[in-house]
């Protein structure tokens, strides 16, 4: 199982939302010797109004990749269907506060499951009812569009919220960025503590993924860490 990073770097997460799934592990080669975390968006129907993948697929893309599988799960019931994710090759797992009336006992059943533990708030939910877990987990993922599609805009009081967020995280807890992450809005949103970049659109729609992935870096300002 590969760990997640440790905190210090600036990483891209390449979104497989936007990658053409009829040739997954195709486009996923692409972008394999460029990053260290490839995201993978679940969803359910009833947490976000889209459907995408479950574990078979996960299970299958799991052998042709060795990056650090970051599974976010946009579904309504995430202890039940996390021991799959974990089963079929998530390293780490990312559920939603607003998904769950008991976020501590999931993330204990995490811990013993032995992966990364993330927890996510969409983008009307206030930083501040993370508190009570906040201290729990390896990663705190802040949506920056509304879950359930890629191609959106970044909302614009998403690097505001984000250095709200920094502020209750200690230095060894990553803190994620998701939707509508690009060369423009990256250096923005690192500037105000991001450290890991999910970016689907701007990395897999692009004719050169890896040099997609490079213009990310690129805008990003080096010395914000
Ligand atoms: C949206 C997903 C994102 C999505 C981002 O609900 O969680 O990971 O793939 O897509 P872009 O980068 O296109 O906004
Ligand atoms: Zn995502």
């Amino acid at each position: 199982m590969s760990k997640l990073p440790v905190t210090g770097t600036i990483e891209i997460a390449p979104s497989v939302l936007a990658a053409d799934f009829a040739y997954l592990a195709d486009h996923i080669a692409r972008v394999e010797n460029y990053v260290n975390i490839l995201h993978i968006d679940i969803m359910d129907g009833h947490f976000v109004p889209n459907l995408t993948i479950g574990p078979s697929v996960v299970r299958k893309i799991r052998l042709h990749s060795k990056l650090f599988f970051d599974t976010h799960l946009m579904i309504t019931d995430p202890a039940h269907y996390a021991p799959e994710f974990i089963k079929a090759g998530a390293d780490g797992i990312t559920f939603h506060l607003e998904a769950v009336t008991d976020p501590q006992t999931i993330i204990k059943q995490l811990r013993d499951l032995n992966v990364a533990v993330g927890i996510s708030i969409k983008p009307k939910t206030p930083v501040a009812a993370l508190l009570p877990v906040i201290s729990e987990v390896d990663m705190v993922l802040l949506m920056t569009v509304e879950p359930g599609f890629g191609g959106q805009s970044f909302l614009p009081d998403s690097p505001h919220r984000c250095a709200e967020l920094k502020k209750l995280l200690r230095p060894d807890q990553r803190l994620e960025v998701d939707g509508g992450i690009d060369p423009t809005t990256a250096g923005i949103i690192t500037k105000a503590g991001a450290d890991t970049l999910v970016a689907g659109s701007a990395i897999f729609t692009a004719t050169d993924p890896a040099a997609a992935i490079k213009a990310i870096y690129n805008a990003v300002n080096k010395d914000v860490l």
